[in-house]
């Protein structure tokens, strides 16, 4: 990949620019933010880390908009992080007005560009970049449920004493509180995970997974997760940069796919040089249906609240 611009130079916005940059997903990497001298020096620093790693990727940081011409991806890491004691709609009310002056200067100075939305509330603010961009649903996209699964197989691991790198697992549905994880889809070494643990144990693992984001600023106090989330950027960036035909859980728009029409969601998803190839619907259970009715339910909500602000 030639450019790459990640907006909001926050705490995961440096996270992730910093594995991109040392893995040299791209040729420039910009940091923007409305921090100017902030996303300077950031960017100073992840050069720096990234040619000790011998990395030729190029790092610039700034405020300027300009900075965004011929983007071929761009990761939007800008506004808040939901603390404690705020609901989704007060982070929406902040992080909304974010997203569209973002979303214009993407339309303004990368019009072409795939837009990866990591900023929170995910679901909302993907469909809402979208429906602004005037893209299809390829080039426009959210991170979330790399993360998620990211999140349960480290409880797996710990629950089961087994290597993480044998555990997959799936998740769909919202980010956070509504997430749907299909059990069913994870396993450790191709095994079904229900062969090493019992129902209250999986039950243990989702839970804690719903609250991971929580759970990890809860302990920090000040900042939330930065460290996984830009992990989880630099995997779908990596997809994309190299074109690998990865199937990855993304925040998408859906287009009747488990039965819902013009919302984001996440699912499965093979990643491809662009964006998103092709979506990936799974034959849902009774129950797992249920679960991702109120999920989707949760984001058309979300949606309407967005529309009425
Ligand atoms: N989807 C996920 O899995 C996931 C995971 C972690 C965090 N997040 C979300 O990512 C976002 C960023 O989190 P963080 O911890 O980096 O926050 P942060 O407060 O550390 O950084 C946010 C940055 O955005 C900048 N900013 C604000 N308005 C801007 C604008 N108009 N243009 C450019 N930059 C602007 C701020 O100056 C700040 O540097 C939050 O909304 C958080 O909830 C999502």
């Amino acid at each position: 990949m030639n450019k790459l611009s990640i907006v909001g130079a926050g705490l995961v916005g440096e996270a992730a620019a910093l594995i991109i940059a040392r893995e040299e997903l791209c040729r420039e990497l910009m940091l923007i933010d409305v921090q100017g001298e902030l996303a300077q020096g950031k960017a100073l620093d992840v050069w720096q880390a990234a040619v000790e790693s011998g990395s030729d990727t190029r790092v610039y940081g700034g405020s300027n908009a300009e900075m965004l011409q011929d983007s071929d991806l761009v990761v939007i890491t800008a506004g808040v992080p939901r603390k404690p004691g705020q609901s989704r709609q007060d982070v929406l009310s902040i992080n909304l007005p974010i997203l569209d002056t973002i979303m214009r200067d993407i339309n303004r100075h990368a019009p072409e560009a795939t837009v990866l939305v990591v900023s929170n509330p995910v679901d909302v603010l993907t469909y809402r970049a979208w429906s602004l961009s005037g893209q299809g649903r390829d080039r426009v996209f959210g991170q979330a449920g790399v993360l998620d699964t990211a999140r349960m197989k480290c409880f797996i691991a710990e629950e089961t004493g087994f290597s993480a790198r044998d555990i997959t697992a799936l998740v769909l549905g919202g980010h956070g509180d509504s997430m749907v994880p299909l059990m069913r889809y994870c396993a450790v070494g191709s095994v079904p995970l229900s062969h090493f643990l019992s129902s209250q144990q999986i039950e243990r693992i989702v839970e804690r997974t719903r609250q991971g984001g929580g759970e990890i600023l809860g302990l920090k106090k000040v900042g939330s997760a930065c460290d996984a989330p830009g992990v989880a950027i630099a995997q779908m960036v990596d997809a994309i940069a190299n074109g690998r035909n990865r199937i990855l859980p993304a925040v998408a728009i859906l287009e009747g796919e488990y039965g819902r029409t013009g919302i984001a969601m996440g699912v499965p998803c093979v990643l491809a040089d662009k964006g998103i190839v092709r979506v990936i619907e799974l034959p849902l259970d009774a129950q797992e249906q249920v679960m991702f009715d109120h999920s989707a339910d949760q984001v058309v909500r979300d949606i309407a609240e967005m529309n009425a602000l």
